[in-house]
């Protein structure tokens, strides 16, 4: 996922030293109160452009308003409705909008569904080589896309500082990502009164998001990382000491603050140099999506428990060093410490109000057949040692009634 911002070289499973990398991160970020009208000086003032934005919310929040005054004078028009998991279909026709106006750069007001729509609209504008959804079926090369800047009204995904996107395909039931350094904002804006407005569910959702994202990129094997490691368990700790407390007091403008930066540090590619990236919870995840429509953090946080579980063995050391300095566990066996590590993680989610078992969001168990079937049949194999399989995915997801 991070792997555009990101590159470690050669990663070698016996190796257990920090990988060579290259990291380069040119987003540039405004952050803070009253940070939305500084938009005018970021766009180019000859830009045609076009506002990309969800179901509303912006209309309701004021943040429109704000956008829109601080643009009078620009060209603008206007594509709204881009939903929750974003769908092709409907970045297909902004498309056709860009390329009918000579849009030339695109603003995305909203979460991050309507940044990663924005970035495939933008990709797929300028795609020469075909049917974009290319670009998510087979990864195929991004080559150009147009300019896009964001105002970023809900802490969870990093979009606001990666190259990352993720579609869903309604008609076939599929969800798929593509990583561009050709998508990376320009700039992202973000001004922490936006979580004011956010139901307790969307930051929920934003806390184990972004929680788990470090943990694809933490919770994997040891190659005497320190520096990455204590980065990670920063931000994990920050995530379990302010999420409760934006949750507590909505208007608590420190506590939104230090969260929507924790997120945007979750997936921006910093805590991956050099070290081995998991992402299969995600993977799977983006299937439950794909089928029931659930949130992606509630996703996560039914998948993650089931894969550190399953995967107790290879992943030893790092669910010791996880369990003893976030949550303090030190008694009792390996075994005993990593049982109540999960145990512990699961509490922390379930006290955000996320349910973590496939029973609770009604999932039927065909669901895991299907979603089996379809590893089986594409061959994928994930995590950091690509060695969870279908059989596996099963087990993870079994694990989870
Ligand atoms: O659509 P509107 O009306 O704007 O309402 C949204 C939406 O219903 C609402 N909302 C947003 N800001 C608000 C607000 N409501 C009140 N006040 C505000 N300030 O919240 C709802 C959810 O928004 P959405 O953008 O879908 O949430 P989120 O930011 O969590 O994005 C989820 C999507 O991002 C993908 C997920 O898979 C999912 O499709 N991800 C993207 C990643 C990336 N680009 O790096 C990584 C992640 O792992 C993730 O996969
Ligand atoms: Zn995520």
């Amino acid at each position: 996922m991070a792997q555009e911002l990101s590159k470690s070289h050669f990663i070698n499973l016996k190796q257990r030293t920090m990988y060579n990398f290259e990291y380069q991160n040119p987003v540039k970020i405004i952050f803070g109160k009253n940070t939305i009208p500084t938009v005018a000086k970021e766009v180019p003032t000859d830009a045609k452009i076009l506002l990309t934005y969800g179901g509303g919310s912006i209309k309701k929040t004021g943040v429109y308003d704000q956008v829109k005054n601080a643009l009078k004078d620009f060209k603008i028009i206007e594509f709204g409705g881009i939903e929750p998991n974003p769908h092709y279909e409907t970045c297909m026709k902004a498309v056709e909008i860009v390329k009918s106006e000579n849009i030339d750069f695109l603003l995305s007001v909203g979460g991050g569904s309507v940044l990663d729509a924005t970035k495939f609209i933008a990709a797929a504008a300028l795609f020469e080589d075909g049917d974009p959804w290319k670009i998510l079926s087979e990864k195929a090369e991004v080559k150009a896309a147009l300019p896009i800047g964001a105002i970023l009204t809900l802490p969870a995904t990093g979009s606001e500082m990666n190259g990352n996107s993720v579609i869903s395909r309604v008609s076939i039931q599929e969800k798929k990502a593509f990583g561009s350094s050709k998508v990376l904002p320009q700039f992202s804006i973000l001004d922490p009164e936006c979580v004011f407005t956010l139901p307790d569910k969307q930051i929920a959702n934003g806390v184990v998001d972004a929680f788990i994202h470090v943990m694809e990129q933490y919770l994997t094997f040891d190659v005497n990382s320190p520096i990455q490691d204590r980065f990670a368990e920063s931000i994990l700790t920050t995530l379990i000491e302010e999420g409760p407390k934006v949750l507590a007091n909505r208007k608590d403008y420190e506590a939104a603050a230090n969260f929507m930066w924790s997120a945007t540090m979750a997936l921006n590619g910093l805590i991956a140099t050099g070290v081995p990236q998991d992402w299969a919870t995600h993977a799977i995840g983006h299937e439950l999506t794909a089928f029931h429509g659930i949130d992606h953090g509630r996703t996560l946080a039914i998948v993650f428990p089931g894969m550190m579980n399953l995967k107790r063995k290879n992943k030893k050391e790092k669910i010791l060093q996880y369990g003893k300095r976030i949550w303090g566990i030190t008694e009792g066996t390996d075994d005993e410490r990593i049982d109540k590590t999960i145990a512990t993680t699961i509490e922390f989610f379930e006290s955000l109000g996320v349910p973590t078992t496939l029973t609770e969001y009604n999932v039927p168990a065909e669901t895991v057949e299907k979603i089996t079937e379809r590893f089986k049949t594409n061959g994928y194999k994930l995590g950091e040692k690509r060695d969870i399989d279908y059989r596996e995915i099963e087990m993870i997801l079994n694990d989870r009634w």
